[in-house]
């Protein structure tokens, strides 16, 4: 075999590997034609963690702002990605330590629905410290995560009115 072949081979073989980290290949398995393939996109733990690091600071700007139904919302978000990542990274060890972030964010939620801003941030200050104490147990200790400063987020009206 040409060198230039088994390197050409050599990039589309490496090029799948990574491919497969995000995405499987789901085949009807009464038709193996290449069109009846359907490609299911994986999202990755960083991804679906940088999603939650959104809604933590959205949730933290909603209770400042005593927008409680808006908090209600984002604390949804986070619910639902972390259902996610059960879901799509079963196979991390990671994924296994996601539990201790119940605790904490129902706490958060029980104060939205309370309409309490003193135990709102007292109970988001305890959800922060459970991510950054998972991050810690996960040797991702260099992810640290602090309760919100000033707005990153100019597009976004979170006050009620
Ligand atoms: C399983 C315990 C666990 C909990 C609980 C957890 N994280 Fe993470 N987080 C991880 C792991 C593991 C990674 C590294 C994922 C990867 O492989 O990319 C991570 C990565 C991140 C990242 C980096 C994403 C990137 O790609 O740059 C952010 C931001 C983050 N987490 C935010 C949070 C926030 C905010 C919370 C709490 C609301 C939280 N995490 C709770 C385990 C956790």
């Amino acid at each position: 075999m040409k060198p230039a072949l088994i390197f050409l081979l050599f990039i589309a073989f490496t090029g799948c590997m990574h491919q497969q980290d995000k995405t499987t290949v789901m085949q009807n398995s009464n038709d193996t034609s290449e069109n009846n393939r359907t490609v299911i996109y994986k999202p990755g733990f960083g991804e679906m963690m940088e999603n939650i690091r959104l809604y933590h600071a959205k949730l933290w700007y909603a209770g400042q702002n005593r927008n409680w139904k808006l908090a209600a919302f984002e604390i949804h978000e986070i619910t639902e990605t972390l259902d996610d990542i059960r879901k799509y990274q079963k196979e991390r060890k990671e994924t296994r330590y996601l539990d201790m972030i119940d605790l904490p964010l129902e706490n958060v939620r029980i104060s939205v629905e309370q309409k309490d801003s003193v135990k709102f941030e007292k109970s988001y200050a305890q959800l922060t410290k459970s991510c950054n104490e998972c991050h810690r147990i996960t040797y991702y200790e260099f992810i640290k995560m602090k309760i919100p400063g000033k707005g990153p987020f100019g597009n976004q009206q979170f006050g009620v009115n």
